[in-house]
């Protein structure tokens, strides 16, 4: 298994494939491969040491080791696992467990390799309340993994006061350390703080990894570790990935192909970047690359200080459900998007189409063919009519979903954003306007003190309901 590698597929961006107003020319694609190994070299260092560190996580054998040693501590006492968390420290548990268990995992009591799993990543009162209903009379079996680098993050926060009550009032103070894990800060924040009083087990969200990358740290393994998923082959699959995208040349480095075509293709007008799975279990991780692609690069100001407003607004279409739903509008709307499809060559089980009843002859196309053949005719069907209109197209690969490859896509992906980044100019790893919000909710929620409270002043005639304005 620890063979197959996934694979870029970019010949229909090219002139030949799209018309040469789409498409990318021979000397259009020598120049971004000119631009674009230049900046690999400095991509390397970047990431196991330079801005940020997440490239050094796949080497990383003793958090391995730890999250390990945790599972084993928590397994056997564990009928559900609950994770708390939002953004960088929830999407990625979310993507490896779509991708890497069964649809039915939950559900299955004899078959699942662990825990049920649950991951709350918002604060809503009717979804959280209904599970907290069917969670309380099962808590001797639960343990929650409250995930938040900070601990200030109102909705991971206000999740974890109301479970933390919950099993106070159960087991008592005492008792909570056999029920919450927290992720977190090695050193500093507030969750380090509440999990130092109360003697919580903890596992660490790693210095200089921001929440968006740290997929392949205690963030999101822990979980995947506890429901059987192999973290090891996960990791394996990063190391070989980066391999792959740290070589200098451009033409045989999957990230540089990937990041500069999206790239040139948002300099040429095509600003929405569509990520298309036909496969449901790659939806979680469409949904995770949506968050890496947005937060890494839509910027304001480039690295210069310039203001540049920039970044390609990544969308995620399901195959085929979405063809019944957006295709119309890929094909006939603005050619505004580059589209990446990601195709599974095996699916892993066959599911065979039986004959139609005689008066349905016209079924008859059917029958005896694999579902997973017609998943994949309809993704080339959708590709065939998306060149028709002259709309660039990537397809990455996948031998099979397994997690070996899942962990290389993942490492793919974020070395394709981080390669992104260097191309537009910006910086790659921070949000500074996801902070205001932030900041704002502290101050609608009445946080103390002189900014908040001019804050929530300055909020109140914004966003107060004008009746003026009400049909
Ligand atoms: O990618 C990011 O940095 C964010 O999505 C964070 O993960 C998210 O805001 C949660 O932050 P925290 O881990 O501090 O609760």
């Amino acid at each position: 298994m620890l063979k197959s590698q996934i694979k870029l597929y970019y010949k229909n961006i090219t002139a030949e494939a799209v018309g040469s107003e789409h498409g990318i020319d021979r000397q259009q694609f020598e120049s971004l491969a000119k631009k674009t190994a230049a900046l690999i070299p400095g991509i390397k260092e970047e990431i196991t040491g330079g801005a940020t560190r997440y490239g050094l996580l796949p080497d990383n054998a003793q958090m391995a080791k730890n999250i390990k040693k945790m599972v084993r501590q928590f397994k056997d006492k564990c009928k559900n696992l609950v994770v708390l968390g939002i953004g960088g420290s929830a999407l990625g548990n979310i993507a490896l467990q779509t991708a890497l268990n069964p649809y039915t995992y939950n559900l299955d009591d004899k078959g699942r390799k662990g825990p049920r799993l649950f991951v709350f990543d918002n604060v809503d009162p009717a979804q959280l309340g209904s599970f907290l209903d069917f969670i309380k009379p099962q808590l001797s079996k639960t343990i929650f993994n409250v995930i938040s680098k900070s601990g200030q993050t109102a909705e991971t926060a206000s999740q974890f006061l109301i479970i933390r009550k919950i099993l106070v009032d159960k087991f008592g103070p005492k008792g909570l350390k056999n029920h919450v894990i927290a992720t977190t800060d090695l050193q500093k924040g507030t969750l380090r703080k509440i999990a130092a009083e109360a003697d919580l087990p903890t596992l660490e969200v790693p210095d200089g990894v921001g929440g968006r990358f740290s997929v392949l740290s205690d963030v999101g393994l822990f979980s995947a570790a506890m429901c059987g998923i192999n973290i090891d082959h996960l990791l394996a699959g990063a190391r070989d990935m980066h391999t792959r995208v740290t070589n200098p040349d451009f033409f045989k480095n999957p990230a540089a192909i990937c990041a500069a075509i999206n790239w040139h293709y948002y300099n040429q007008g095509k600003k929405i970047s569509v990520m298309f799975p036909y496969s449901y279990a790659l939806y979680g991780l469409a949904d995770w690359y949506r968050q890496l692609w947005a937060e890494s690069l839509g910027k304001k100001s480039s690295l210069d200080g310039s203001e540049v407003f920039i970044g390609p607004t990544p969308v995620k279409a399901l195959g085929t459900t979405d063809q019944h739903s957006q295709v119309q509008l890929y094909r006939e709307g603005p050619n505004d998007k580059v589209f990446t499809f990601l195709e599974v060559q095996n699916h892993g089980k066959k599911l065979r189409i039986p004959s139609p009843p005689a008066c349905a002859r016209e079924l008859d196309y059917l029958a005896g063919k694999d579902m997973g053949e017609l998943l994949n005719a309809e993704k080339k069907a959708t590709e065939y009519a998306l060149l028709a209109s002259n709309r660039p197209c990537l397809t990455v690969l996948f031998p099979q979903v397994n997690a070996y490859t899942v962990g290389q896509f993942i490492y793919l992906y974020e070395v394709t954003t981080s390669i992104a980044g260097a191309l537009f100019g910006i910086n790659t790893y921070d949000q500074p306007a996801v902070e205001l919000g932030k900041v704002a909710t502290f101050a609608l929620m009445g946080k103390t003190g002189d900014e908040y409270e001019k804050m929530a002043r300055q909020i109140k005639p914004l966003t107060e309901v004008d009746g003026e304005f009400l049909v």
